[in-house]
């Protein structure tokens, strides 16, 4: 079955609703168990359903879906992107333990590791995201996790997965791979060894901007130790975002690809224009491991960034201000167009050195004309203040 194919049925079961299409939410705290034998029963089994907080047959219906979507044996869906990153990096380390992260790492998950997994006596190195086998080298004998995010969502660097893969791997390291740009149709990170996926489904999974929601995918092999960390952290998911979810995935085939024609369509554009030094897409030869996008992608989604000579300030404002279908906000993956400047964070790659302006943007579901005559009136305004 091909995915297009799979997204209308996973997760849906109408012959156990009276017929409906989509499955109906639960609303639920408390769980009640009728009799003191199916209380038992519960308990002998793991406590499968027993709380809100851990899950309801809304959640789990996702998580199946969610799972079978990625090609894993197992999904936990959580309460955010973030809170994902946070489960996975807790669940497999513990005091003494080596971390290696890109330095291209989205920036809340630097925070976490740089401000809470140090206090728990864990070692954070970050490495270039382009180190490819060279990862190896890096390694210590206390190496337990190595981080990827590829590409990474401000800078763009692809990784080289397969090296790291079997360098972690050589060394009995386990691989944590955050896919939420490429999501799961265009990158197939369970074929290729990665040990743990995540995704903020806040982006092009819930795909309209209005729910917050993480998912971690993984075998078997890591389920229990992932689920208890889930459960002791606290990080339970109400069921609205979980249905937003759910509905979001029907249409993820069909908006991906409007993404994708669209973002190519305004990269190619600015990478023509006069103001624009360098444009950070990994389908085009410019970004940093096109390459390997080429040979490991099926795809590129709507998030790119691009570099610009220096501007005075007002300049940029004057751009930005005015306008038109370019919302100026973080997060992405919705059906409207983002843009915002940003400064990256860099402690292992000297080699960032870009001293203009750098500009992310999302491509959103309008018609690409009116965004690109909306772009070239910024530029308009940013040479007419500079
Ligand atoms: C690449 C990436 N991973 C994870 C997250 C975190 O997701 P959430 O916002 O759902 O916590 C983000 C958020 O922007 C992100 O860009």
């Amino acid at each position: 079955m091909k995915i297009e194919t799979l997204l209308t049925s996973i997760g849906r079961s109408p012959e156990e609703h009276e017929g409906a299409v989509n499955p109906p939410v639960y609303h639920a705290s408390t769980i009640l168990f009728p009799t003191l034998a199916d209380f038992e029963a519960a308990e002998k089994a793991g406590w499968p359903l027993v709380y809100g907080r851990s899950g309801t047959p809304t959640v789990r219906e996702l998580e199946a879906a969610l799972a079978e979507l990625d090609g894993a044996e197992c999904a936990i869906v959580t309460s955010s992107g973030l809170a994902a990153i946070v489960i996975a990096l807790t669940a497999t380390l513990s005091n003494g333990d080596h971390l290696l992260i890109p330095d291209s790492l989205y920036g809340s998950a630097r925070k976490f590791c740089d401000q809470e997994l140090t206090r728990y006596g864990i070692e954070v190195t970050y490495y270039d995201p382009l180190v490819g086998a060279g990862i190896t080298s890096l390694m210590k004998p206390n190496t337990k996790v190595i981080y990827i995010e590829s590409p990474g969502s401000l800078t763009f660097e692809v990784q080289d997965i397969p090296a790291i893969v079997k360098a972690a791997h050589a060394k009995n390291a386990i691989v944590i791979a955050d896919n939420t740009w490429a999501t799961p149709l265009y990158l197939r990170t369970v074929e290729m060894n990665v040990d743990i996926c995540i995704h903020s489904c806040t982006k092009y999974i819930g795909g309209h901007s209005d729910l917050v929601m993480g998912l971690i995918t993984h075998s078997k092999k890591f389920n229990p130790q992932l689920r208890r960390t889930y459960r002791n952290l606290g990080a339970a998911i109400g069921a609205d975002e979980v249905y937003f979810a759910s509905r979001g995935l029907r249409t993820l085939a069909v908006r991906l690809k409007q993404h994708q024609e669209t973002a190519f369509i305004l990269a190619k554009w600015l990478a023509a224009r006069p103001e624009v030094v360098k444009v950070l897409h990994p389908g085009l030869p410019s970004c940093p491991g096109h390459d390997i996008w080429k040979r490991d992608f099926k795809g590129a989604s709507g998030l790119f960034s691009i570099l610009l000579k220096p501007y005075p300030h007002k300049a940029l404002a004057a751009m930005l201000d005015g306008l038109e279908h370019f919302g100026m906000g973080f997060s992405w993956g919705g059906y409207e167009s983002l843009i915002i400047p940003f400064t990256p964070e860099r402690t292992a790659t000297p080699s960032w050195t870009h001293d203009g302006l750098c500009i992310r943007i999302h491509a959103g579901l309008e018609h690409p004309d009116d965004l690109i005559a909306d772009l070239k009136k910024g530029f308009e305004r940013l040479n007419g203040a500079a």
